[in-house]
């Protein structure tokens, strides 16, 4: 049994945010990964051309802001390299492999009890902490929504997690299910890597430039966000004409404000609207089934399809560990406590980076649980 102050589990960015803001103070911590390095999603299940969706003065952690030599929007290996610099500058150390199973607060030690499992040595480790963070991320697991007899499908089926870039599909027919920043953006490479493409739009969705996210993020701060809004949806329905005739609607709610609400993001368009637009990719409705290498589509259409790559999202899991009696996370292991109070449980447990607040909130989410602590 390992006695500690703060346990913190995860080490992406939440997790190394608030090492820095512990060590900020001297409060002692330990944090605990479960993968072999930090930052692993951004590592190893993001695709190659990704770059920060938001402006770097939106993306910056505690302490260390970009400098003014950075590109407006951070390449991921650019912002890998900050993260690595971030680790090193706050000397922080993760303790790699060690994959938390379970926690619980012990009434009778006022400790909580958290297991986990040392994935290389195969052992279990107990560790007895006075206060617990939960940083293992919104995006702990790929979601794919059930669809009947996909398992049927003779090609490949991915998740967008695992999708690097388009080089290996020219000249395949391939369907990304899924219209939010990913699916779109895959969309794109897809089709200029030469793969005949198409993608599910499902839902309404908000279509902006990032150059118009960037001035509605900055007017909010002085002017009410039900004036920013139509002012940058007039702006982008300029910029992109009518879309309806391609199946792409907006939501009734405006674009930050929606986002504010339900954590929904726009969609920052990187060209894919243009390939639409001209009929280079196709636009499908919701899927009905799959057979074989045919897909059925609402509204009757059928299709065949080399590869599916499922751009629906992630989910966290971390309600599947933390014991509490969901009384900070509800059973998505998504905070309970609504926004700006979710971040604080009872007895001494916190999370970072679940608020769907990006790195902005992972920031806020860091400051607050580093004041809160006293040791
Ligand atoms: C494709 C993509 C693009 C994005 N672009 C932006 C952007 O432009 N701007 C922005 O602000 N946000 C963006 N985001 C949001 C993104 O969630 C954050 O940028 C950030 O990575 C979240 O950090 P995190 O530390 O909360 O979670 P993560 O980065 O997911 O880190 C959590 C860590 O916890 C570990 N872990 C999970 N479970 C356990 C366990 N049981 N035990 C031990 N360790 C565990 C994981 O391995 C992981 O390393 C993007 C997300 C995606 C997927
Ligand atoms: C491209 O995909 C669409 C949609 O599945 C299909 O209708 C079309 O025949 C395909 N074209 C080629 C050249 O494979």
């Amino acid at each position: 049994m390992e006695e500690l102050v703060v346990l913190i589990v995860g080490a992406g960015p939440a997790g190394l945010a608030t090492a820095a803001c512990l060590s900020h103070r001297s409060i002692p911590y330990l944090i605990v990964e479960r993968e072999d390095c930090s930052a692993s999603l951004w590592r190893s299940r993001t695709y190659d051309r990704l770059k920060l969706h938001l402006a770097k003065e939106f993306c910056a952690l505690p302490y260390m802001p970009y400098p003014d030599s950075a590109p407006t929007y951070i390449p991921k290996r650019e912002f890998i390299k900050y993260v690595d610099h971030y680790t090193e500058h706050f000397d922080i150390n993760p303790r790699y492999c060690i994959c938390v199973e379970s926690a619980a607060y012990d009434g009778e030690t006022n400790r909580w009890a958290v297991a986990a499992r040392d994935t290389v040595a195969g052992t279990e480790i107990l560790f007895a902490a006075r206060f617990l963070v939960v940083a293992t991320g919104e995006n702990a697991v790929g979601s794919i929504p059930t669809i009947p007899r996909l398992e049927s499908f003779r090609g490949e089926a991915i998740h967008s997690s695992a999708y690097k870039s388009g080089t290996s599909y020219a000249g395949k027919s391939v369907l990304v299910v899924g219209s939010g920043n990913s699916g779109m953006e895959i969309a794109y490479d897809l089709a200029r890597h030469g793969a005949n493409t198409s993608i599910v739009v499902r839902s309404p969705v908000h279509i902006m430039t990032k150059e118009l996210i960037r001035l509605g993020m900055t007017l909010v701060k002085y002017i009410p966000v039900t004036i920013v809004d139509p002012l940058i949806v007039n702006s982008a329905n300029f910029v992109f004409g009518d879309l309806s005739g391609h199946g792409i609607v907006r939501p009734k709610i405006g674009p930050l404000l929606l986002k504010s609400k339900t954590g929904r993001s726009a969609v920052i368009d990187v060209g894919t609207v243009r390939l639409i637009k001209n009929g280079v990719i196709k636009v499908f409705g919701g899927i009905l089934n799959v057979v074989g290498s045919k897909v059925e589509f609402e509204g009757g259409k059928h299709r065949s399809f080399d590869a599916i790559v499922f751009a629906t999202g992630y989910r966290s899991t971390a309600n599947l560990w933390l014991k509490d009696d969901k009384c900070l996370l509800n059973s998505d292991g998504l905070p309970k406590n609504d926004y700006p109070n979710h971040w604080k449980g009872a007895n001494g447990v916190y999370c970072a980076g679940l608020a769907r607040r990006g790195l902005a909130g992972i920031s806020k989410d860091a400051m607050n649980i580093a004041n809160d602590i006293v040791v």
